[in-house]
């Protein structure tokens, strides 16, 4: 069986481009990117009152075709965020995964994209509150490799705390919750790290800083719970799904941050870094410090999943431009 590129250079520009070109679903049409323009009274703008979703496009050259992934738990997830926020939107998750393929047809990509559908409070009023007598969806997309690394991360615990569920919740994707996401990103990278895990209030381990975390214990996943002020990840839910093929077990438990340390094997997941194994957490190597056997084997399946080419997960994959139907 031919072995799959774990990373795949050529698969796209990385996520600090501009964005350019390419169509956007704004204001119930299909528009130019360029046009899809906001007044800077918008609420949304001023107070962080938008939520947000990303979801990879993978293409794979021997079917002609991008598979976006999980696309409809993407939307499901949306359309929670947008509940928490009050918003009205007349618009269903089948609607919005048929509006996701129209954009990227009209775009007519072939490489690997990223998707960013944003629900807004559109209303250009100054009260904060989540009162705005006009909420909006936008989607569009644009081409995306890497997100960060994916062949041994250095992390450091981040001196900035994961904003509770009681400040504002992490299992909703809100824009103007991602400063807290910023700052600690921005602290790491200054320091010199590529990323960095994030405490809570009372000192567990939540999360990367947009990523879900993973430790191996010997042949157990251990991962904090969703009541640990993470972002309930949908690349964690498949993480999961693919752990049973390796009869790994699997724990859903707070994290004490020294466990780290002393973990065998350690790995982020998400969206955007994919599987991402850790190898340093502040300075201290963990297990060989090498990316460990168990990632790597979850790393290899789900690139293989996610790309289309494991007919056991082909129901993950929803093709943009027709191909094999999405099996429900
Ligand atoms: C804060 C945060 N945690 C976790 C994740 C992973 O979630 P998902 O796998 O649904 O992309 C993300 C997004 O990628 C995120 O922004």
């Amino acid at each position: 069986m031919a072995v799959e590129p774990l990373h795949a250079p050529d698969a796209g520009p990385p996520p600090t481009q501009s964005i350019y070109g390419g169509f956007a679903y704004f204001q119930g049409a299909i528009v130019p990117f360029d046009d899809a323009k906001v007044s800077i009274g918008t609420h949304a703008l001023n107070y962080g009152t938008a939520c947000f979703e990303g979801i990879r496009g993978y293409w794979n050259p021997d079917h002609k075709e991008i598979y976006l992934l999980k696309l409809a738990e993407h939307y499901q997830r949306f359309l929670k965020s947008t509940a928490l926020l009050k918003m009205k939107l007349d618009v269903s998750v089948e609607q919005l995964c048929e509006l996701t393929r129209e954009v990227i047809q009209r775009d007519g990509y072939r490489t690997d994209v990223y998707v960013r559908p944003i629900a807004y409070k559109a209303s250009p009023i100054i009260k904060v509150d989540l009162h705005s007598p006009k909420d909006a969806v936008a989607i569009f997309a644009m081409p995306m490799g890497g997100y960060s690394r994916i062949d041994g991360l250095r992390v450091t615990i981040s001196s900035w705390r994961r904003i509770s569920d009681n400040s504002i919740p992490a299992r909703a994707k809100i824009t103007g919750a991602y400063i807290n996401t910023a700052l600690a990103t921005e602290d790491a990278n200054a320091a010199g790290y590529d990323d960095c895990l994030m405490l809570t209030e009372d000192g567990h381990i939540a999360e990367g800083s947009a990523a879900n975390f993973f430790m191996v214990q010997g042949r157990t996943l251990v991962t904090p719970p969703v009541t640990d002020d993470i972002l309930v990840g949908i690349t964690r839910a498949a993480v999961m799904r693919l752990a049973l093929d390796f009869e790994l077990d699997i724990l859903e438990r707070s994290v004490d941050r020294t466990e780290v340390y002393q973990a065998d094997e350690a790995f982020l997941c998400g969206t955007g870094v994919q599987v991402a194994p850790i190898v340093e957490v502040d300075g201290r190597p963990i297990g060989s410090g090498r990316p460990g056997s168990i990632t790597l084997g979850l790393q290899d399946a789900y690139f293989r999943a996610v790309r289309g080419n494991d007919p056991r997960y082909r129901q993950w994959c929803t093709p943009v431009y027709g191909g094999m139907p999405r099996i429900t």
